[in-house]
């Protein structure tokens, strides 16, 4: 049976979101309804995508009693209410990330999950791209020994764009790119807590940061470096050293396609767009979304590749290096 998909909201990534579910078997993948503030947005959005249910709340969304999972793509100071609604009418969601604004509301979807029994996952698609299989197999392996240091680096100069340059839109470099740099460091050290985190970094006018580069310090003099921006164009890779090699992913770290192991290139071409899409590689979102389906088949709450407990330590990490940065949410102010 086919897994019935609800897009809450008509934005940007819910665009490219939709255009890669439609990359996977229809039979295994359905489209069922769009959701968005204003209905006429919602329509256009339905018209684009041939989407045969429209609302012009996500309330109604909620209430549509023929949808298994619904995929949230608003920004994310508006993750939690949207997750908190979908998982109270009982419905499983895969949620942009960050998963939310800080620790407190990741614990709160967590704990909405639990009460309600109900699937949730933070949508960090880099977690699922034949890339990152490969990577997990080669450090099962040991084909670089043990590692002594990670390098992930992720940046651009996008400041003009309001969502990511204004505090109250959830801005600032570490939330929206930061954290993929982060989740690269905890899929290589398998979710293992750092002994210290310390941050450096500058904001941007609006008070929110602009560029942060972090070390973590992980047992064993494990280091790991991660440097993130919205002011300025970085390499956008990863480095992966071992006692016995190297592994790095050239740019476009956060969606790969390909990786280098002791110099040897591997490639993992993604599928064609059947339309223009906003962001790169976004194709790579249906390994996400076909994570979700196989979770769903099997029962569980949670995925594997992308534990609660990781959406948690991300979120710590995140908060602390703030905290350095000096950087503060209203959500922060909220106990
Ligand atoms: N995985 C990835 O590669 C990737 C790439 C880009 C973004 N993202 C994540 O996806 C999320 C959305 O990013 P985006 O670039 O798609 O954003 P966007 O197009 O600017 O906005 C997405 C949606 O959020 C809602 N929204 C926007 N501004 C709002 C406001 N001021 N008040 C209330 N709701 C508002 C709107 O929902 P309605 O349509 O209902 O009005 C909008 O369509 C972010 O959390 C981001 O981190 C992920």
């Amino acid at each position: 049976m086919a897994t019935r998909w609800g897009i809450c909201s008509a934005g940007k990534i819910s665009h490219d979101f939709t255009v890669a579910l439609r990359t996977l078997a229809p039979e295994n993948h359905k489209i069922v309804a769009v959701a968005a503030r204003d209905l006429k947005h919602a329509e256009e959005f339905a018209k684009k995508h041939n989407i045969p249910r429209v609302y012009g709340s996500y309330d109604e969304l909620a209430k549509d009693p023929d949808i298994d999972v619904v995929y949230i793509g608003t920004i994310h100071p508006y993750h939690l209410a949207t997750g908190k609604l979908f998982m109270k009418s009982k419905k499983n969601v895969l949620i942009e990330k960050p998963l939310a604004m800080n620790l407190r509301e990741v614990q709160e979807l967590i704990s909405a999950a639990q009460d309600n029994s109900v699937f949730l996952m933070e949508a960090i698609w880099t977690r699922f791209f034949p890339v990152t299989v490969e990577l997990r197999r080669l450090l099962e392996q040991g084909e670089v020994g043990d590692v002594q240091m990670v390098r992930a680096d992720l940046g651009a100069p996008l400041t003009h764009i309001p969502r990511l340059a204004e505090r109250k839109l959830g801005g600032g470099a570490l939330l929206d790119l930061g954290i993929y740099c982060l989740q690269f460091i905890f899929t290589v050290f398998n979710g293992e807590r750092p002994e210290s985190i310390q941050a450096t970094g500058h904001c941007i006018d609006t008070g929110v940061d602009g560029t942060a580069v972090l070390v973590l310090k992980f047992s064993g003099n494990r280091l790991a470096i991660c440097t993130c921006s919205i002011t300025m164009m970085l390499t956008c890779d990863a480095v992966i050293t071992g006692t016995k090699g190297t592994i790095k992913i050239p740019d476009h770290m956060w969606c790969p396609t390909s990786l280098e192991v002791n110099g040897k290139e591997m490639q993992f071409p993604l599928p064609e767009a059947s339309m223009p899409l906003n962001f790169t590689n976004s194709t790579g979102l249906r390994y996400e979304a076909e994570e979700v389906r196989q979770c769903l088949l099997k029962g569980l709450k949670e995925s594997p590749g992308m534990p609660w407990a990781h959406s948690s330590l991300i979120a710590e990490v995140l908060d602390e290096a703030r905290r350095q940065l000096g950087v503060t949410y209203e959500q922060d102010n909220i106990q």
